[in-house]
């Protein structure tokens, strides 16, 4: 077992006696290689796991309260099974708080339970550290509790705690990548159906993540202005006699037809998720022929999208990107995640990989003075318990 020293010794400090016996839990993050707000409207991704983690034990108490401790944060909360309520202002308990009451809301009578997390997922950076959080607390009450909940539902569960909880109009994304994403595979989810192809990533092609060191703050409701922005655009297209349930059954005709109608702000929100839901399908064959100069293209496509239609990047990821594109090696760069801060995700040739990453670095650190955090990705397994007591 693979366990962090950190967190061993974390676990010891924290009372878990002997952590090699411990109940663990071990959830990857999500890279998502394209499909950027696409789930929320019913529409396609194509993500793939990496191996960051977050980490979870617990330990059953005799009564019907949860500890939580964060290693990361620094901080320890306890709350009551009984009677769970959203918080009045957001912090990370909340996803804890939300997991406990939506298995309970299922009709599962959990354990009280000490609880300690620790994460090497940058928080706030696009790789999905709120989903995997959710998903280590949830499969760690579940083993303690001696209950399942099919892999689809948990998904949906973790999702419905993120939205409640926490206040973001979250999609399916992240929650379904990290429970399903295989080792070596990325998943293209259709977000309406929640059927799900497994993709294997071609050896030859090497994926960089670099922080541009802005947090984005989804609490904040920037994704939820966005997702309500697609709503009335669906809301004006059905007045207008449009057959649509969501952005994901817009054609380019209906589009061009109701783009007076939609107004300049809506008509581009529409446009990305539209030409979004294309370049997935286009990813799929490039990864399916190898074709790294292709994918590029689309990430490069895909980030004008975001940027100038959708309208979530920033001036960081703007430097970010341009270094990134201006490295050797590299076909294309775009951000990844909710956007307003976070990560760029590039493709190069495998091989290169560590030398382009240095490359993309130096060039952002010479327009910023900026040293960026980054990490090669390595798809890793789906979110699983590693060991119990
Ligand atoms: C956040 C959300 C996801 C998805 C992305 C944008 O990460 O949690 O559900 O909407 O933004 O693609």
């Amino acid at each position: 077992m693979s366990m962090p020293a950190k967190f061993r010794a974390a676990l010891h400090d924290f009372g878990g006696g002997n952590a090699d016996g411990a109940l663990l839990v071990k959830v990857p993050a999500r890279v998502n290689i394209i499909g950027e707000h696409a789930d929320y409207n019913d529409g396609f991704v194509l993500p793939m796991s990496t191996a960051l983690f977050t980490w979870a034990t617990a330990s059953p108490r005799d009564d019907r309260k949860i500890r939580v401790t964060s290693h990361n944060v620094g901080a320890t909360c306890l709350f009551e099974l009984d009677g769970i309520q959203p918080g009045e202002s957001f912090s990370w308990v909340e996803y804890v708080k939300g997991v406990a009451a939506e298995l309970e809301d299922l009709g599962i009578v959990l354990c009280g339970a000490d609880i300690l997390i620790d994460s090497d997922i940058p928080l706030g950076a696009g790789l999905s550290s709120s989903a995997s959080l959710e998903l280590a607390v949830a499969k760690a009450l579940l083993s303690i509790a001696g209950e399942r909940v099919p892999e689809p539902d948990l998904a949906k569960l973790c999702q419905r705690a993120e939205q409640r909880y926490a206040g973001v109009q979250c999609g399916i994304m992240d929650q379904y990548t990290l429970n399903c994403a295989k080792e070596g595979h990325a998943i293209l989810l259709d977000c309406r159906s929640l059927e799900v192809a497994q993709i294997p990533i071609p050896s030859e092609m090497g994926f960089i993540v670099t922080d541009c060191g802005v947090k984005h703050r989804l609490p904040d409701g920037q994704l939820n202005s966005r997702a309500d922005e697609c709503v009335a655009a669906v809301e004006i297209l059905v007045r207008d006699g449009q057959e649509i349930e969501s952005l994901r059954d817009l054609r380019t005709d209906i589009l061009e037809a109701n783009r007076t109608a939609l107004g300049d702000v809506l008509y581009r929100r529409c446009r990305h998720v539209l030409t979004e839901n294309e370049r997935v399908q286009s990813a799929v064959q490039a990864l399916e022929n190898g074709e790294l100069q292709d994918l590029g293209t689309l990430f490069d496509a895909c980030h004008a999208s975001l940027r100038d239609d959708f309208e979530v990047s920033c001036d960081e990821l703007e430097a970010l990107v341009s270094a990134a594109n201006a490295s050797t090696g590299v076909f294309g760069s775009r951000m990844v995640g909710g956007g307003f801060g976070g990560c760029v995700l590039s493709i190069c040739r495998s091989d290169d990989a560590t030398e382009v990453a240095k490359e993309i670095r130096a060039n952002y650190a010479s327009v910023t003075g900026k040293e960026a955090w980054q990490h090669i990705v390595e798809p890793a397994k789906p979110a699983r318990v590693i060991s119990r007591a």
